[in-house]
């Protein structure tokens, strides 16, 4: 899978993003401009027109406005395009028949023409998303509110036989919702529960559950917490001595609800959970042993973990602009110019980064923590954004 980093993604990336922005030299705007002749590129923007309208300003969705943007920009996304390095179906045949002349002319051309960090502001923009939310947990709170009903507003519940999610690792998370999901793990609410979510919808909730504090359940012990520890030695290599482990795919145990614990292990005794090593660690255990267990890790007290608190979107715009300059209107040729760019081409493409389908080691850096409500926000936030 190619997020598993994520959580250590998410810790490093401001660190990661600090080394970028150091590796960065703002030169004077148009000092890496390609000369090119804009009358030239304007009688080849005939092939163009059809999707991105006839003054670079197109109405097609997914598709890019051109008009105004930098011309070292346009000039290097059309060479990428022509290297493959930057694929897309509906431009792979167009940049084949463009010569390196062309390229630059049509860049000058588009460059020139009325910006579209200029043009009216349109109505599905204006209504967007606003982008002064104060908790940036609010759409994920939402999501997970029939969630709620069982395991607690914050993830913590009181509920005999039911796992906390608070303060859980969240690539274990994600794999037990993948379980549900493929069914390879049963239970029949929880398969039902998940069939309709996306892999970032499970992402989004599991980032969620696993930043909330988490706290003891407070329930019935089903043993001897004392008898407990002394069977744990051959736990301990991967729960820890206290339940709270590091290793992000192996769940916490610590603090949740003992009569959970107790026929969870049950379950992979008797396989009807199956998980090999799992199976093995507990096959040999008695009944009594394994409800000491249960009520040991239950008496535990779970820590927090250092998750960061993902970001409102005033605060990434303010690193989106690091580079885009201010409200995406920035004028280093470097960095394309987002302000007033169509709102569902920049969802696709941050999405795209996002997946690691257009290659681009800053952009990637950035995307990587987003969730996909981000996307939606920052997407619909550039789009209005206008310069005079
Ligand atoms: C069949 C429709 C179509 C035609 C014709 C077309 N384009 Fe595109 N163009 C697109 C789409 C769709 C994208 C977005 C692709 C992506 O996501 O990478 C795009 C992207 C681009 C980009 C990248 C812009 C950015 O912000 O990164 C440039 C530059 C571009 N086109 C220039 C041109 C030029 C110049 C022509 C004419 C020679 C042309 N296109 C003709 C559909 C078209
Ligand atoms: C009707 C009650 C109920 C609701 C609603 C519910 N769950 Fe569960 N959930 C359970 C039970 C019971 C289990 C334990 C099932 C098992 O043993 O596999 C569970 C297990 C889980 C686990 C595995 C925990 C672990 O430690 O392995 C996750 C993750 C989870 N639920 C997430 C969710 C999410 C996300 C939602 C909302 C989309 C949700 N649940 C809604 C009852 C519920
Ligand atoms: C070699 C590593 C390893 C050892 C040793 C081990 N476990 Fe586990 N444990 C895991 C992994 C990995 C999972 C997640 C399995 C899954 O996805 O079903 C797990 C899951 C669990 C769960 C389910 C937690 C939940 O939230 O659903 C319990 C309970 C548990 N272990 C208890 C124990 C006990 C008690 C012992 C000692 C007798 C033990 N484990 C020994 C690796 C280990
Ligand atoms: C470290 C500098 C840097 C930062 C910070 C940065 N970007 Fe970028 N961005 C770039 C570069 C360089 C490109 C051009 C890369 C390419 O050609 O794929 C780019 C391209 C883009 C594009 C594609 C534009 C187009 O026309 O195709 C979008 C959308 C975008 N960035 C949005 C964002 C957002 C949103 C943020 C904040 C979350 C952000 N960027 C932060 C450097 C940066």
């Amino acid at each position: 899978m190619r997020r598993t980093a994520l959580g250590i993604a998410a810790l490093g990336i401001a660190v990661f993003g600090l080394t970028l922005m150091g590796s960065i030299h703002r030169g004077a705007a148009g000092d890496t401009t390609p000369g090119g002749d804009a009358q030239a590129g304007k009688a080849a923007a005939a092939a163009c027109t059809e999707c991105h309208g006839a003054k670079g300003i197109g109405s097609i969705e997914g598709v890019p406005n051109l008009a105004g943007q930098h011309a070292a920009y346009l000039a290097a996304a059309l060479k990428a395009y022509k290297s493959g390095d930057r694929q897309d179906e509906s431009m792979i045949d167009i940049v084949a028949k463009l010569s390196d002349t062309d390229v630059v002319n049509l860049a000058a051309y588009f460059a020139s023409l009325p910006p579209f960090a200029q043009a009216k502001i349109l109505a599905k923009d204006a209504a967007a998303v606003p982008v002064d939310e104060a908790d940036p947990f609010a759409a994920v709170k939402e999501a997970t509110a029939d969630c709620a009903l069982c395991h607690g507003d914050d993830g913590n519940t009181d509920t005999p036989g039911m796992p906390g999610l608070a303060g859980q690792h969240a690539p274990y998370l994600i794999l037990t919702l993948q379980a549900y999901r493929d069914a390879t793990r049963g239970d029949e609410t929880m398969q039902a529960l998940v069939a309709d979510l996306s892999e970032s919808d499970f992402e989004d909730m599991a980032y969620y559950y696993a930043a909330m504090t988490p706290r003891r359940a407070e329930t019935p012990a089903v043993g001897d917490a004392v008898a407990g520890l002394a069977v744990t030695a051959q736990c301990v290599n991967c729960h820890g001595e206290d339940g709270n482990n590091k290793d992000p795919k192996t769940p916490r145990l610590s603090g949740l609800d003992a009569e959970y614990l107790a026929t969870t292990i049950a379950a992979y005794k008797d396989g009807s959970r199956a998980h090999d090593v799992m199976r093995d660690a507990v096959l040999a255990m008695r009944q009594s042993d394994v409800q000491d267990m249960a009520a040991y890790y239950a008496g535990q007290e779970p820590k927090a973990l250092s998750i960061r608190k993902p970001l409102t979107t005033a605060e990434w715009v303010e690193r989106c602009d690091r580079c885009h300059g201010q409200g995406g209107a920035g004028d280093d040729p470097r960095f394309p110019i987002l302000a007033g760019q169509a709102g569902p081409y920049l969802a696709k493409t941050l999405k795209l980064y996002h997946a690691g389908d257009r290659a681009n080691s800053m952009m990637q850096a950035m995307s990587f923590p987003m969730g996909k409500s981000d996307i939606q926000k920052l997407a619909a936030y550039y789009a209005r954004q206008r310069t005079p």
